[in-house]
């Protein structure tokens, strides 16, 4: 089973979302895990601590400062005993106490605690969940290193349409897997693309696209994780380096092409990079100036490394991995850029603007797709980390080096 001899502290908050969280546990076990539940006092509003001792075969714990169970197990003994903290359903309220630290009561105590990976799956009303509060906090329990997963579109509770609706336990399980699950890819050599390119126009002026690098840098650092032998080629970004094996810093689309061709022979290739279309034929080399006319540039078609690897004549990796992203059709189109590049897998992400104005690039999540031969897999909404995750796990799968 995939998850025995696992432990997982299941936090249950206030929400109605709570009900999901008892066919987690059942699915825990399915699993081979053991459950241990704090339930909060909100939670307690929607399920009772009977009904999760019955499925998860242990006592449920509520109070902070409970003697009986201070003196059988410590709250911090609770928390560093599992191998995972998972909070189903994860309130605005409880996100907001752990993004800045405060320990009022069990839950939020055995959160600031432990010393385990923790994965949130956040459950709250569209409203709230698009406050500039909660977007902060995520934002903090991002940077910290925290998962999540979730929440998906949809209708709520409440009767109002949109993002807030907790994951279904499924997903949960196949995030709290990708967590749990050791994968080795020791022996395996990667190569990864990130960020944008820039194609110079004058000395200070450039043509590029927009990326953050961030989900480059992650998969980069995912997969070296792994074990993986990792060559990131990066375009200019604002993050501080990777954990990498070699970080090749380039400006050009050739540039690019350029270091990845020196890169060869790798086992895999993923190209997260936004590369440039194009570039100037001739750039100027003192700085065009504004009173003048506006300089008319020939432009030239930049090589496509993606493709270029997944045709590669001589070494092309045994997985080639790009990235398609649209702002329409979106399944449509990645699997006609799947064909046409000639690569094995795409990950396609919509950046569209959301109902906010804001999109996926530059933020810190992502919701993909994964298409192979095999067809479309959709993921929930991930951390750009955990997108990584799950992309490294697959790879692993490929590889035969899943556990
Ligand atoms: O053609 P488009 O830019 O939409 O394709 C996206 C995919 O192709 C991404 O994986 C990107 O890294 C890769 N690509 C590339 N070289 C280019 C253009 C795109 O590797 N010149």
């Amino acid at each position: 089973m995939e998850l025995s001899g696992k432990r997982v502290l299941l936090i249950i908050g206030g929400g109605i979302a709570a009900y999901k969280a008892l066919e987690l546990i059942r699915r825990l076990k399915d699993a081979g895990a053991s459950v241990h539940a704090i339930l909060t006092a909100a939670g307690a509003q929607f399920i009772t601590s009977l009904s999760v001792s019955a499925l998860s075969g242990e006592r449920t714990y509520q109070e902070l400062f409970d003697l009986t169970v201070e003196s059988e197990m410590g709250h911090i003994a609770l928390s560093r005993a599992a191998d995972l903290l998972v909070v189903a359903p994860a309130t605005a309220d409880l996100m907001a106490k752990l993004a800045v630290g405060l320990a009022p009561d069990l839950a939020s105590t055995a959160l600031l605690a432990t010393d385990k990976p923790v994965l949130l799956a956040p459950a709250m009303n569209v409203r709230m969940w698009q406050h500039p509060a909660t977007r902060r906090n995520l934002a903090a329990l991002t940077r910290d290193g925290i998962h999540i997963v979730g929440p998906n579109d949809g209708e709520m509770a409440c009767g109002e349409f949109g993002q807030g609706r907790m994951a279904e336990p499924a997903e949960i399980l196949a995030a709290i897997t990708a967590i749990l699950k050791p994968v080795n890819l020791a022996g395996i050599r990667a190569l990864v693309t990130a960020g944008p390119t820039h194609e110079p126009i004058d000395p200070v002026r450039y043509l590029g696209n927009r990326s953050s690098g961030k989900q480059g840098y992650a998969i980069a650092e995912a997969l070296f994780n792994a074990g993986a032998e990792t060559v990131l080629v990066s375009g200019p970004v604002a993050l501080t380096a990777a954990a990498t094996s070699k970080l090749v810093r380039v400006e050009t689309a050739i540039e690019m092409r350029d270091a990845c061709e020196a890169a060869l022979p790798v086992d895999i290739a993923i190209c997260a990079a936004a590369v440039a279309d194009w570039h100037v034929e001739h750039p100027h080399t003192t700085k065009l100036k504004k009173p003048n006319a506006p300089p008319s540039l020939v432009l030239v078609e930049n090589p496509d490394i993606l493709a270029e690897l997944s045709h590669h004549p001589t070494a092309r990796p045994k997985l080639v991995i790009g990235f398609a992203a649209e702002t329409g059709n979106l399944l449509v189109n990645a699997a006609a850029k799947r064909a046409a590049k000639g690569c094995d897998w795409i990950i396609a992400n919509d950046v569209s603007t959301d109902t906010q104005g804001k999109s996926v690039m530059g933020s810190d999540s992502n919701r993909v797709h994964l298409l192979s031969e095999a067809g479309a897999e959709s993921w929930p909404l991930l951390s750009k980390r955990d997108v990584a995750q799950r992309l490294t796990a697959k790879i692993a799968q490929f590889f035969g080096r899943a556990a």
